[in-house]
């Protein structure tokens, strides 16, 4: 899989995929991602890519002049399966999202910042708005980082354990159970004696309970019928 992504201040953008799982997807040549610096497509000589927006108010706007050349240029070069925008007022990211996006072969995000962008980018090029939850980030970088973070661990190949996805929490519509490691008996506090027995039919009967009751005390509305 490719990933593009469009962003204003792509510095941030370089350390979450350059660690762990996002950096052994791309070693392994699974996943490749590109960072572009919208600047380069920006106006003059102080390469201008925001101004204040009409009818007034606090907050810059990103152009369109800058953003339409990037991304006609970048989709001229590659055939995207969707070009995101990640926003505040995008539908809300979840595992049915993620699980779907780690399907596709080519995309673009473009993160958007200040104010947003010019609202006639949209219908133009923008195939999908995302936002990571309902709270209000500085920008779209690290709402990027979540979303890639999110799609590239479910590549075929990325994680060790190639079946751990499919446990996650939110796979299946539920919580992860408790897990436990070494030692079995920490000053007197022990690991449940069922994950010791050997035995595996009684193991994942205990794990499914133990999620099931989780998700009810903390997240029942996950197993309301839809
Ligand atoms: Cl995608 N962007 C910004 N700026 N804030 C957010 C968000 C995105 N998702 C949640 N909050």
């Amino acid at each position: 899989m490719k990933i593009d992504i469009i962003s204003a201040v792509p510095e941030l953008l370089e350390s979450p995929f350059g660690h762990s799982i996002l950096q052994r997807a791309k070693q392994k040549k699974l996943l490749e991602v590109n960072l572009i610096n919208l600047r380069k497509y920006g106006l003059g000589k102080h390469r201008q890519i925001d101004d204040y927006q009409f009818g007034g108010g606090a907050g810059m706007v990103m152009m369109i002049e800058p953003l339409d050349k990037c991304l006609t240029e970048l989709k001229s070069e590659t055939a995207y399966d969707e070009v995101i925008y990640t926003t505040p007022d995008g539908e809300v990211l979840n595992q049915q999202i993620a699980n779907e996006l780690s399907l596709k072969k080519n995309l673009l995000i473009l993160c958007g910042h200040y104010k947003g962008i010019d609202e006639r980018v949209r219908p133009k090029h923008i195939t999908r708005e995302i936002s990571i939850g309902d709270y209000v980030l500085s920008g779209g970088e690290l709402a990027a980082a979540v979303l890639v973070d999110s799609i590239g661990r479910l590549l075929p190949g990325v994680l060790n354990d190639e079946t751990s996805a499919l446990f996650d929490s939110f796979q299946d519509d539920l919580l992860a159970p408790p897990v436990y490691t070494r030692p079995a008996d920490y000053e007197g506090d022990k690991v449940p004696d069922i994950l010791l027995s050997g035995n595996f039919g009684k193991i994942d009967e205990w794990r499914y309970e133990k999620a099931l009751e989780r998700t009810r005390n903390r997240r029942p509305d996950l197993l309301k019928e839809d």
